[in-house]
């Protein structure tokens, strides 16, 4: 069972050319299939889900499709807060929040203390978010408790660093599914999917349904994870149970 799923939703462009329409219109179909997705979830057993929404590369779109996805975000959010609060789910965002327009980080604080003691799905958005960003974040806030003499450099192990990215207290992906044919991860959780099931589907995002979710999760099943070790190992422990405190 997939405990926590993560999605790169891609092919929202693409869905909206092959009908002439603009691309916008892609990226509004796809807000309606991550609802049905973020439905889903609690009832194929996942706990975790996260969803690659606009990347740090993406802010070198057009203006007015940067503009057009930003008013969507501020859009979704007011609509769907309260219907993901009723159903339980724990909202969390990562990325670099200092280039997004204020109201919307004011709109991303208030969803996460609203939500902060729902026991349901936990739905992470990933915002502004690019890995290396998220990793350089990382090293220099370490660095600064290096250099305040809050930690020693020889400290420092992977549960440590992990505590210093945005996704400090998640537990690693079990499975990354990539929609919109492409093969590549496109700077998308590079440290937490070391040991990830990928899986690749040609369906362009706004297509995506809970039957596409369901076909990629009995793919998932069929996978025999080995974290480097070998099947005849005795005991089998999941690498996630290595890092401290996680959910
Ligand atoms: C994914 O769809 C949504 C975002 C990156 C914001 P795209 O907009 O990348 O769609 P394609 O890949 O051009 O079809
Ligand atoms: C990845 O899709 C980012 C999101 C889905 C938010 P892109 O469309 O930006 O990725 P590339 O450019 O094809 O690698
Ligand atoms: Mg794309």
């Amino acid at each position: 069972m997939a405990h926590h799923v993560a999605i790169i939703m891609d092919g929202n462009g693409r869905w909206a050319k092959k009908r002439l329409m603009p691309r916008t219109m892609g990226h509004r179909k796809g807000a309606e299939a991550a609802r049905s997705v973020i439905e889903a979830c609690p009832k194929l057993g996942v706990k975790i889900l996260t969803l690659y929404a606009f990347s740090s590369e993406n802010w070198q779109r057009p203006q007015d499709e940067v503009t057009e996805l930003m008013q969507l975000l501020r859009h979704y959010l007011g609509k769907e807060l309260q219907n993901l609060h009723q159903n339980k789910v724990r909202l969390c965002f990562i990325g670099n929040r200092d280039y997004l327009e204020e109201d919307i980080q004011q709109q991303l604080l208030a969803a996460e203390k609203l939500t902060q003691a729902n026991d349901g799905l936990i739905l992470q958005v990933a915002l502004s978010y690019g890995s290396r960003d998220e990793m350089l974040r990382a090293v220099r806030d370490y660095a600064a408790d290096v250099q305040a003499g809050k930690v020693a450099p020889d400290q420092l192990s992977a549960a440590k660093f992990e505590t210093y990215l945005d996704t400090a207290g998640i537990a690693d992906p079990d499975l990354l599914i990539r929609t919109g044919g492409e093969q590549r991860l496109s700077n998308f959780l590079l440290w937490q999917s070391a040991y990830t099931e990928l899986y690749f589907t040609e369906i362009l995002w706004p297509d995506f349904d809970m039957a596409c979710l369901e076909a990629a999760l009995a793919e998932y099943a069929k996978r025999e994870r080995r974290f480097g070790r070998t099947e005849q190992v005795g005991e089998a422990v999941n690498v996630t149970t290595i890092h401290a405190e996680q959910v």
